[in-house]
């Protein structure tokens, strides 16, 4: 789908205050850590276990989260084909403000469509989007079944669900592929860090972040 365009006769403003000068003040990169996987794969419990570790450290965050935004901002889209691909373009807009604020911006969304995150990626400079698959085994999430949607989708109660009757396409080279399914969340979040350090998003532990 393409983004509407409907708005004519606007001009963009160039601002004094740029993203260089606002990241020099927090001291540290700013990027996108999108998280992507299945219901239940561990994509917010992990992303929440990094943003802890951020905060610890002083490093300015904040967390994107699909069941949240999807209360306030994205209310009026549902789980059709459509409207799942509507719901990414526009926190890929607004991982994209962010970013330019100068936060490291974790996203928790399916986010099943491989071109909406390769979309999303083209919003950013490179670099700046990571893509972090939460690679847990579709039998797992369905074991954990932390919300009871799996039984409920298997029961036919709610229809397009991800992984059961709707589609999620796996990152074909992502930054990151957590094995979410074994391991445990402290170890995985400790790894989305380093890897933020190896990039010099953020500092290594015994520095200023
Ligand atoms: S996405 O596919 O559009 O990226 P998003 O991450 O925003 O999904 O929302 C997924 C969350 O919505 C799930 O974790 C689950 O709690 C809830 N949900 C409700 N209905 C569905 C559905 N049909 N498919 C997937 N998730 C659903």
């Amino acid at each position: 789908m393409e983004a509407p365009e409907k708005a004519t006769n606007v001009t963009w403003h160039a601002h004094q205050v740029n993203r260089a000068e606002r990241a020099r003040i927090k001291g540290h990169g700013a990027a996108v850590l999108w998280f992507t996987g299945l219901s239940g794969a561990g994509k917010s419990t992990i992303a929440n276990a990094v943003e802890t570790l951020l905060n610890e450290r002083g490093v300015h965050t904040y967390l994107l989260d699909g069941d949240n935004v999807r209360h306030g901002l994205n209310g009026n889209l549902g789980f059709s084909a459509e409207d799942r691909v509507e719901n990414i373009r526009r926190l890929g807009e607004v991982a994209k403000l962010m970013v330019d604020a100068g936060l490291v911006t974790l996203t928790a969304f399916i986010s099943p469509y491989r071109a909406d995150r390769a979309r999303v990626r083209e919003l950013l400079e490179p670099g700046e989007f990571i893509e972090i698959h939460c690679d847990t085994p579709l039998a797992t999430c369905e074991a954990r079944d932390p919300k009871g949607l799996y039984r409920k989708a298997r029961a036919g109660e709610i229809r397009d669900f991800t992984g059961i009757d709707a589609p999620y396409e796996t990152p074909e080279a992502p930054e990151l592929v957590l094995d979410s399914g074994a391991r445990d969340v402290a170890a995985l979040a400790r790894e989305v860090v380093h890897y933020l350090e190896t990039h010099g998003i953020v500092g290594a532990a015994d520095s200023a972040a």
